[in-house]
């Protein structure tokens, strides 16, 4: 795995395959040190695969079980036997609109670590709960279903709720305690060393103010929802973390 992640989380976007292999199209370049990771919907998931040559195609979710009998859902088999590397679990959307608690996420972590496949764990507050100032709390809860997971590196894209689809990214100030917060709490009841983690900042990242995000909030990559489904935008971001990449920081 490359240094920097930049993972796309298209969500329920485009509507149509063309515009899904035109956007994959636009982002498949090469990099040096920056791993970009497209997350369409599944149902473009074989498609975009087979189109592309330099970038990684990740999923949103999946299931827990392997096969059987449920309907609607895709299991992180289906995943690997496509060579998918990455799934999106646990994002605030899928908690809120589809009732995901912490410990379906868990089982899904498992699921997707049997399978060889790098899960992206998604962990944030919500408005209610910073203006409450129970952040950390709400983080130790979200962060458990990581601490035995055996593959490294393990990924947390921290996504504060209240920035997700909004208009202000959190303080890169902010992002750094949260960094290292989490950085701590993983080595303390995880044994996990820092060196074994990525941390991600996500929540209306785009290419204004990557260069900040990254530079102020020492993160190690973004999630990126809106800014992605715009080739020039997500090209730009990707260019510009080539370019963090390039200076030691
Ligand atoms: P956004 O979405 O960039 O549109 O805020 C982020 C996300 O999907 O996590």
């Amino acid at each position: 795995m490359k240094n920097f992640l930049a993972i796309f989380n298209w969500k329920m976007n485009p509507s149509s395959l063309k515009e899904a292999l035109f956007i994959a199209s636009q982002n498949d370049i090469k990099t040096k040190n920056v791993e970009v990771v497209v997350c369409p919907p599944f149902i473009f998931l074989s498609d975009i695969k087979k189109s592309i040559q330099n970038i990684k195609v990740g999923a949103q979710n999946c299931f827990f079980e392997n096969q059987g009998s449920f309907t609607g859902e895709t299991s992180p088999l289906m995943l690997k036997n496509l060579k998918i590397e990455y799934v999106i679990l646990g994002h605030c959307e899928r908690r809120l609109y589809f009732g995901e608690t912490d410990e379906i996420i868990s089982k899904k972590i498992k699921a997707v670590e049997v399978n060889g496949i790098y899960p992206i764990l998604c962990v944030g507050e919500n408005q209610k709960e910073k203006e409450k100032n129970l952040t950390f709390k709400v983080l130790k809860k979200q962060l458990q279903p990581i601490l035995k997971i055996q593959r490294k590196p393990i990924i947390v894209a921290y996504e504060p709720v209240w920035a997700v689809g909004g208009n202000k990214p959190e303080e890169p100030s902010e992002i750094k305690k949260i960094k290292n917060f989490i950085y701590d709490f993983t080595e303390r009841y995880g044994k996990i060393k820092n060196k074994d983690i990525k941390i991600l900042y996500g929540g209306t990242v785009n290419d204004k103010n990557i260069k900040t995000i990254m530079e102020k909030g020492n993160v190690d990559g973004v999630l990126v929802g809106r800014a992605s489904l715009y080739p020039k935008q997500s090209l730009k971001i990707i260019k510009i973390l080539e370019k963090i990449n390039a200076d030691p920081r």
